[in-house]
């Protein structure tokens, strides 16, 4: 089993694509003008399974080609799903309603974080991330020096984008609950969603409260975030929903936020992302018990098939894709060509360490949840990510456990 950490693999630049080579024989500004098109018909081009093209592809349009959630303007999607109503309150899933209580002794009030803490980015006394988090020296390497100072407002805007896509995250983490609290079948399920809902609704607060009155910016939403959010908004199947938001965002979402949890020094943001990680270590328990049940029992095997494609598409788009263009615009649009932008981000240690993080999470839930069978597994294995596989899932894991993982120190490598 392979076991190291994504660190002790050396940086490699992607072989270059057939699009890539084709591109290269452009000029330099039309090159770059094309380049977001390519790169979204690359990323739809690699999608083998027709379902999955099906169910992915139009959201891709939208977010990619039209990128529908940078117009400006409130975004309407058509969610489709059915209510399922039980009149009989049948105590249906033990487990559940464990889980249901254990949440409800678990709220708490986002007022409650220390916010007289005054944050100040640029002081180097109290950084919000380390210098290392990003490649910087690279930067000086390939001609794009920045002085300290710039250094430290960049990672300002890293660290707003980053919480920028939190929050994105969670407004559709918000909606998504409560449209799985109405679809579920299970009774002890939607009294557990019950609380998911509001506690969305707490992350919500606390993350566009630190945005607003700590950092003082708000990025536009991702193109790929958006689309994995619209093709499970407007999937009518809620298991799709769920598969999407409880397992694969919030799988993304909690090795995001424990990597930051480790790195900052900034006292408030750490209380904030202790007290979310914890809530968000029982939503994803939840995602594992209702889709281990309902995949595992009800779906017929070519229903199991389709979800496995489309979680393990998705897994390759959240491990490719994320590229912070939002923070290339802001700082390098014009000045230097977007591919040397990706292999920037790709060589950062921050973004293995995500990567590393979120995998170790993600993977044994896909196991728990009976999507990783022998048909699928060769492709994770060919895609670096099966030696993932063998952990804890969330529901073997204890608030203990996580609370453990977050105080082992993370050093970043120079
Ligand atoms: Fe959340
Ligand atoms: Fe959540």
């Amino acid at each position: 089993m392979e076991t190291s950490s994504p660190f002790s693999r050396p940086p490699q630049a992607a072989a270059p694509s057939r699009l890539a080579k084709l591109t290269s024989l452009l000029p330099a500004r039309m090159r770059e003008r094309v380049d977001p098109y390519l790169e979204a018909l690359e990323l739809l081009a690699e999608i083998r399974s027709p379902q999955v093209l099906r169910s992915l592809g139009p959201s891709g349009l939208r977010g990619l080609l039209l990128k529908r959630g940078k117009q400006g303007v409130p975004t309407q999607i058509l969610a489709h799903h059915r209510a399922h109503f039980d009149w009989g309150y049948p105590e249906d899933q033990p487990e559940m309603h464990d889980l249901f209580v254990r949440a409800k002794q678990g709220q708490w009030d986002g007022d409650s974080l220390p916010w007289h803490i005054s944050v100040d980015p640029e002081n180097p006394e109290v950084p919000l991330l380390p210098r290392d988090f990003l490649a910087m020296d690279l930067l000086k390497e390939w001609g794009y020096a920045l002085n300290p100072k710039e250094e430290r407002l960049m990672i300002h805007s890293v660290v707003s984008w980053m919480l920028s896509q939190f929050l994105h995250g969670e407004q559709g983490a918000l909606f998504a609950a409560a449209q799985v609290t109405e679809a579920v079948q299970f009774f002890d399920g939607k009294l557990y969603g019950s609380t998911q809902v509001m506690d969305e609704g707490r992350h919500v607060e606390v993350f566009s409260r630190y945005l607003d009155s700590k950092l003082g910016k708000l990025y536009h939403i991702n193109d790929n975030l958006f689309v994995i959010i619209d093709a499970l908004m407007s999937d009518g199947r809620w298991d799709m929903k769920f598969l999407g938001m409880q397992i694969m965002v919030e799988g993304l979402a909690l090795g995001a936020f424990g990597t930051l949890y480790r790195l900052t020094s900034e006292p408030l943001l750490r209380e904030l992302l202790r007290m979310v990680i914890l809530d968000e270590a029982r939503h994803v328990h939840y995602g594992v018990l209702a889709l281990r049940e309902h995949i595992t029992k009800q779906l017929s095997q070519k229903e199991r098939e389709e979800r496995e494609d489309w979680a393990f598409e998705v897994a390759l788009l959240m491990r490719n894709r994320f590229m912070a263009y939002e923070v290339y615009d802001e700082w390098f649009a014009g000045r230097m060509p977007r591919a040397t932008w990706r292999m920037f981000i790709d060589r950062s240690p921050s973004m293995r360490e995500f990567r590393h993080v979120m995998f170790n999470r993600l993977m044994p839930n896909l196991r728990e949840i009976g999507l990783l069978s022998d048909r699928i597994r060769p492709r994770y294995a060919q895609a670096g990510l099966l030696h993932y596989s063998e952990g804890a899932a969330a529901n073997q894991l204890t608030a203990k456990d996580v609370i453990r993982d977050l105080n082992t120190p993370l050093v970043l490598p120079n």
